[in-house]
């Protein structure tokens, strides 16, 4: 039998659920994840008591769209990829957002660590629970195509439980 997914840690105010995702340059990972998270919570009638914000831990591509590998994913799969901007995380982010959700074991180390608000993203895939989603910035298309996988069925056990905590 699967494993079920974790629990999410309480809202810390209970009208509004917040939800960080983190990656290395803001420009990929991260902001795929916002856009199939924030598309699902939209659709499950939850935008008005969840917000979703994404960072990269590093400064690089601070006010730039995404990656235009990322948004031609996106954009090929039916989703809303232009008006995302890189912004860089900030240490704050920890006790502000009710969960934080790290790309990979590097991002997670360089925000300061697992605790129960702070975890990886893919703690939720309901295929393969506690992977990372590898940077496909030096990689091919092929890679986006799997980080889009990873990210919608993943962002689907989120909601379900942001449905969960929420009701
Ligand atoms: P992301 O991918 O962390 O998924 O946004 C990357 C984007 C840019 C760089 C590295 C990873 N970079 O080194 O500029």
């Amino acid at each position: 039998m699967a494993t079920p997914p974790p629990a999410l840690p309480a809202p810390r105010t209970s009208s509004r659920y917040a939800v960080a995702l983190v990656c290395l340059g803001n420009i990929c990972r991260s902001p795929m994840a916002d856009v199939v998270l924030s598309a699902r919570v939209e659709e499950a009638g939850l935008a008005d008591r969840v917000s979703i914000a994404s960072s990269g831990t590093g400064d690089w591509h601070v006010g730039q769209p995404m990656d235009r590998r990322a948004a031609a994913t996106l954009t090929a799969a039916g989703y809303d990829a232009s008006r995302h901007r890189a912004q860089q995380y900030a240490p704050t982010w920890r006790d502000e957002f009710d969960l934080v959700l790290a790309m990979d074991g590097q991002n997670l180390v360089d925000i300061g660590g697992a605790d129960h608000r702070v975890r990886l993203f893919r703690d939720f895939d309901p295929l393969e629970p506690g992977g990372e989603v590898p940077d496909p910035y030096y990689g091919g298309d092929a890679g986006f195509e799997e980080v889009l996988t990873m990210v919608e069925r993943t962002a689907a056990t989120i909601v379900a439980q942001l449905g969960l905590e929420l009701e």
